[in-house]
């Protein structure tokens, strides 16, 4: 059992610090992701983004969220969408490239083309193609809900990279974890609650 002494509720941090919320923030692990849209001239521009989430099942919709200086972002909100790509254990360089300012970054990434015509990163784990279905002003930062139009693949057995405390990490083996039994029934059950 976990106790929490008040002394350790009272080892607070001061919220105009912002490494010290970045210190914090990060102890939620997540997964990471490239984000990729396409510039006037038909090239690839994207993003390392460790803000991403599902939202919604029906309709299809996910959250991604992008600092307000990304020179992406401008190119996520124009009529041909963006691509969300989750990145594998290993993809850590693809992180560092896509994370990078460098004008050049996509040429140092591997890509392949989806059905629809996006370009997602090579053997992502997870990929999916949006439309832009609407965008919050957060602050520093800008929410974009997407419309899922196409996702794959159907299958794969890539582990996910997993960021946490600003380092990447990997998962554990999920067999070794107690709770997936736990969780088993949950996760298979298709009703009207079902949770991811
Ligand atoms: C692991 C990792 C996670 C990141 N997550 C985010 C994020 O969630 N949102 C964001 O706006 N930037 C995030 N970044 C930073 C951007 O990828 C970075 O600022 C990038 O240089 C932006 O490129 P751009 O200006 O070409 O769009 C992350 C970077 C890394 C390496």
């Amino acid at each position: 059992m976990v106790r929490v002494t008040l002394e350790s509720m009272n080892d607070t941090i001061d919220l105009t610090d912002n490494r010290a919320l970045r210190d914090v923030l990060g102890r939620f692990g997540t997964g990471v992701c490239v984000v990729t849209g396409r510039d006037d001239d038909g090239n690839t521009v994207g993003m390392t983004c460790q803000s991403f989430m599902g939202v919604s099942l029906d309709p299809p919709l996910v959250l991604i969220s992008v600092m307000k200086t990304s020179r992406t972002l401008p190119h996520l909100k124009t009529s041909s969408g963006f691509a969300v790509s989750v990145l594998g254990e290993g993809d850590e360089a693809i992180s560092a490239m896509a994370g990078s300012k460098a004008p050049d970054k996509f040429d140092h990434v591997p890509l392949c083309p989806t059905e629809g015509g996006h370009r997602v990163i090579d053997g992502a784990p997870a990929w999916f193609v949006c439309g832009l279905e609407a965008w919050v002003e957060a602050g520093d930062h800008e929410l974009l809900i997407g419309r899922v139009v196409e996702a794959g693949p159907a299958v794969s057995d890539r582990r996910p990279l997993m960021f946490h405390d600003s380092r990447y990490a990997s998962l554990l083996d999920e067999s070794v974890l107690p709770v997936a039994a736990d969780l088993s029934g949950l996760l298979t059950a298709t009703g009207a609650d079902t949770w991811f």
